[in-house]
């Protein structure tokens, strides 16, 4: 039987803070840049609390001892482009061996339908458990596509993390994806007459790249 997990909104308050500043139209690229990093990488802390673990050997200073790793789970990251690439290295910082995917989506400015324009995974990513990441779920069409060309390689384990939500995009998404474990940062009111996230950031790619 398929799982159906509920979203996890994790309105810790180091992210919270964070997210507020990222908020502000005074906060310019270079420190958005690195707030965005510094949520994921929290976010990511979170992400991986369920990662199994197994019995080691170690000789401290001390002793031998029986202790625990992490049981050699292969993981990867995918970013939905622009914006989600913002995530990785925070997500790199704890785990550095994950492999790094892309997906690359824009939303069509007249129908916030998104458009696919590139995709390149790893060869093993059918082996992996993958972390799709993008600041922003807004409607949940690009989180949706993503995942979808993600299950098409033949991925079983996915999670998504976004920094902010919208209820309409995660209602979306939970309905064609209720068996990929979904990560927020905190979640917002509504999209406003442009699928934009109210209050939101703004345009994260836009916001990230510095290029409005
Ligand atoms: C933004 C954002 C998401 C998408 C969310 O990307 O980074 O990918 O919009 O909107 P949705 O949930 O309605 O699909 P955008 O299309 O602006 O592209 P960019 O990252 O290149 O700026
Ligand atoms: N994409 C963004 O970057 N921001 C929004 O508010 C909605 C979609």
């Amino acid at each position: 039987m398929s799982q159906n997990y509920e979203p996890q909104i994790l309105n810790h308050p180091l992210i919270q803070h964070k997210i507020s500043i990222m908020r502000s139209v005074k906060t310019g690229s270079k420190d958005f840049r690195a707030l965005v990093s510094e949520v994921a990488m929290l976010m990511c802390y979170e992400a991986t609390r369920d990662l199994p673990l197994e019995d080691v050997e170690v000789d401290t200073p001390v002793c031998h001892c029986k202790t625990k790793m992490i049981a050699g789970r292969k993981l990867a990251v995918v970013p939905i482009l622009r914006a989600g690439l913002g995530m990785v290295d925070g997500i790199l910082s704890l785990i550095p061996a994950a492999k790094v995917g892309h997906i690359g989506m824009y939303r069509d400015e007249e129908t916030a339908k998104p458009i696919e324009y590139f995709c390149k995974l790893p060869l093993d990513i059918k082996e992996r458990e993958v972390i799709v990441v993008d600041p922003m779920l807004a409607t949940g069409g690009s989180a949706i596509d993503a995942v979808n060309l993600i299950k098409q390689h033949g991925v079983t384990q996915i999670k998504f993390m976004c920094i902010i939500g919208a209820p309409e995009g995660l209602a979306a998404f939970r309905k064609v994806h209720p068996d990929v474990k979904v990560y927020i940062g905190v979640m917002d009111d509504h999209l406003n007459e442009n699928n934009y996230i109210v209050p939101g950031l703004g345009d994260a790619g836009d916001r990230i790249f510095g290029t409005k």
